[in-house]
């Protein structure tokens, strides 16, 4: 062979070599959502399963709750099945990340910090934290204010947050009395009912919730107004838009109004 097939046939080599390897190169593209035999796509939906009334876990072993159903209802319209898996509150942000669910639909406040991190749909409720005692201890809201008191918060969450903002950070409270280790607000309840703790701090409604039939009573309300939303890795951009889109409709459907009276939050 001459100079010139071999020069040839080293550039088709070459030439093979290079399509193939871009073949290569669809291994890095992002999975695609899990897909059934409807071909939707399915979302692992993420959910602290002690937080009644949005997302907890019945005497049967299945997820209920205002946002278990509203999700569930929002798959239906939008054309995507969901697969919600309860897991630890203080780690539901990393299982986010790590793609080990596609969202977090569980009464997570939309906050700058957290924005960073992940991307929020539009708000669908609002809330505000208020704080419980022992009816038995006499507390008031003002020795909470004061910082006198020591105060239990589910770990991870904005209650936990604003006791660290405004109590310690001010230097009015000293923060060993910020019990925030909590991995869920039940054992808080559990806590302060035997007054292990003295106060408690977590949004109003699963406050609500946790502290019925129990000798706890709330005192006072701090009026942070924040406002709850769905969360999304970053950039997640077609499930954000979807879950906007079914949020917006389910808000505009009688069958919200159904889910707020049946969850008694009107
Ligand atoms: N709304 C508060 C927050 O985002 C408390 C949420 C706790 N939610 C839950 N599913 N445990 O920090």
């Amino acid at each position: 062979m001459n100079h010139k097939g071999l020069g040839l046939i080293i550039v088709l080599i070459i030439a093979v070599t290079v399509a193939f390897a871009g073949c290569t190169s669809s291994d890095d593209t992002p999975a695609k959502p899990q897909v059934n035999v409807s071909e939707k796509p399915v979302y692992i939906v993420g959910i602290d399963g002690d937080y009644a009334p949005y997302a907890f876990i019945d005497s049967d072993g299945n997820a209920q709750g205002f946002d278990v159903e509203s999700v569930k209802w929002i798959a239906e319209n939008q054309g995507f099945e969901v697969k919600i898996q309860p897991m630890a509150w203080d780690s539901i942000i990393p299982s986010l990340q790590n793609n080990k669910i596609d969202m977090v639909y569980s009464g997570m406040t939309i906050t700058p910090e957290r924005k960073e991190v992940v991307d929020f749909s539009i708000p669908y409720w609002v809330v505000n934290q208020s704080v419980a005692v022992h009816e038995d201890s006499g507390y008031t809201f003002d020795d909470f204010k004061n910082g006198t008191l020591v105060i239990g918060a589910q770990s991870g969450t904005t209650g936990q947050i604003w006791v660290e903002k405004n109590l310690i950070e001010t230097g009015l409270m000293p923060k060993e009395n910020l019990k925030a280790t909590y991995p869920n607000f039940p054992l808080v309840a559990e806590d302060l009912k035997i007054q292990r703790i003295d106060a408690a701090i977590y949004d109003k409604p699963p406050m609500l919730k946790a502290i019925a039939g129990k000798p706890i009573v709330i005192v006072g309300e701090i009026n942070t107004g924040e406002e709850y939303g769905v969360a999304v890795r970053k950039g997640d951009t077609e499930l954000l838009n979807t879950m906007n889109a079914g949020i917006t409709t389910l808000m505009a459907d009688p069958y919200w109004e159904e889910l707020k009276t049946k969850y008694e939050m009107a």
